[in-house]
């Protein structure tokens, strides 16, 4: 099957040009000057399908590179599975994940790691890859990190808030560290001071301060710098290069910029949630509202200035890139857990399909760049995580995962039409001035005329090689 999109504007990370795009299967096999034709060999008359893209954007397919699909969780479970979660993203055009696989205390990494391909397999819509959390760090993880490298998996998360769930100690954390020194593997960190939290939630709670808004204050900005700087101090120790995850706090962004000024292979992640919500007016809502946006690290006062500091850091690369930390909880029976005790709210917001648009939003106001929208989106992942050429880019030899986005189109977000399993949007109201109208997975076309036209089992496990990203 060949597939010609011509007339449209292609943008990467590098640049934004006129140019037709001719598919061969699963995979971009040029990309020439418009006109459709190839060393005058006239495309359109030799293909089995034309696109028109006429006034639109030709995009690589967006990479959410942090989801949890179905994570046991908070005593409850997220609620978008692979399936529902991964056909959500391709409505939103995202056209890979990389989901994480949970190891808790006690566990068997390689067990877990077997479980995980169990939900996935035969279920995604889009391609998947997985990132491994290690939470005690046993003999056994050390072996296993080398052995999950060698099958695609190059990235482990740690913990350092959580306690008796998912938290490493110091120790721990290095001898992860050092084995990811060693294996070239990156280290990714939820940086936020565990133990210091715990103890303003219980100090909260004894007050009687219980409702949502609760949960910022009792994870002060103080907590996640401070968990930031001890991780990148831990990192320089050990040479392990290190992502921070959903950073929300400027003094954290600091701390990411003066280690990256140092030339450390220190990078950082935000999430569309720290770009536009905040503590004052989401988490703040009346009542027990506020619980739809009880994620961690959570939202920050915008009176404090992180939102803008978020856009400012993506501008100027102290932060690389834009990941949704999608972990949906419906309010029905999860979010209520938290009723009269925030700390049992489980912790988690559902953004995947709206990254792509949320972001554009961002060029429409002048936040990023068109180029930029692209590369914290998709190429960054794709560099970061060890997918570069195949995925993130609009080039010969890439997987054909391209979104035609319509920048004269419109996208209102709400609870009534979105795909992710959630009995609420966290979005509610946004009104985007941009709209998916294409997305092709490896080729095929799984999204168009605002129908679903893949089926789960399309998407494939993507063997990820290590970051093409560090200094
Ligand atoms: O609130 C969050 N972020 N939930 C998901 C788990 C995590 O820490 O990433
Ligand atoms: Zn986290
Ligand atoms: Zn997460």
């Amino acid at each position: 099957m060949k597939t010609l999109i011509k007339n449209g504007t292609v943008v990467n990370a590098t640049g934004v040009a006129a140019a037709d795009v001719l598919i061969d299967g699963e995979t971009i096999v040029a990309v020439t000057a418009p006109g459709s034709h190839l060393l005058g060999f006239n495309l359109e008359q030799n293909v089995d399908r034309v696109i028109d893209a006429h006034g639109k954007y030709v995009i690589p397919g967006g990479i959410d590179a942090h989801t949890h699909m179905e994570m046991p969780f908070g005593g409850t479970q997220a609620s978008d599975t692979f399936e529902t979660g991964t056909r959500a993203a391709a409505w939103g055009g995202t056209t890979s994940i990389v989901d994480f696989v949970v190891q808790y205390a006690g566990e068997n990494v390689l067990d877990q790691y077997a479980k995980w391909h169990e939900k996935a397999a035969g279920n995604c819509a889009i391609d998947y890859g997985f990132h491994q959390i290690l939470s005690d760090v046993q003999d056994s993880s050390l072996t296993a990190m080398d052995e999950l490298v060698r099958e695609g998996v190059s990235s482990f998360k740690l913990f350092m808030a959580y306690k008796g769930v998912f938290l490493s100690d110091d120790g721990q954390i290095v001898k992860a560290m050092q084995r990811s020194a060693e294996n070239g593997s990156m280290m990714m960190m939820h940086a936020e001071n565990g133990s210091v939290i715990d103890l303003l939630v219980q100090q909260s709670i004894a007050r009687g301060d219980t409702a949502p808004y609760f949960h910022g204050i009792t994870r002060p900005w103080q907590a996640e710098a401070e968990a930031t700087h001890r991780a990148i101090m831990l990192a320089d120790l050990t040479g392990a290069p290190l992502y921070i995850v959903h950073v929300s706090a400027k003094q954290a962004v600091e701390h990411i910029a003066a280690a990256r000024d140092r030339g450390k292979n220190v990078f950082g992640e935000t999430c569309p949630q720290y770009l536009y919500l905040s503590l004052e007016e989401q988490l703040g809502a009346p009542g027990f509202e506020g619980a739809k946006w009880v994620c961690s690290t959570p939202l920050r006062a915008r009176a404090e200035g992180h939102q803008d500091h978020m856009w400012q850091s993506l501008r100027t690369n102290d932060l690389q890139m834009v990941s949704t930390d999608h972990c949906p909880f419906c309010m029905k029976g999860q979010k209520e857990l938290g009723i009269g005790d925030f700390s049992k709210i489980p912790n988690g917001i559902g953004s995947v399909e709206h990254r792509m648009d949320l972001l554009y939003q961002g060029v429409v106001d002048g936040q990023i760049s068109l180029s930029r929208w692209v590369e914290v989106c998709s190429t960054t992942p794709a560099r970061m995580f060890g997918m570069y050429g195949k995925k993130g880019v609009i080039q010969p030899g890439a997987d054909a995962d391209v979104v035609i986005y319509d920048p004269n189109g419109h996208t209102s977000i709400s609870v009534d039409t979105h795909h992710m399993n959630m009995d609420y949007s966290a979005w509610e109201g946004f009104e985007i001035d941009g709209h998916v109208d294409t997305v092709l997975s490896r080729g095929r076309v799984i999204i168009d005329d605002n129908q679903y036209h893949g089926s789960k089992g399309d998407g494939e496990f993507i063997k990820r090689g290590l970051s093409q990203y560090l200094i």
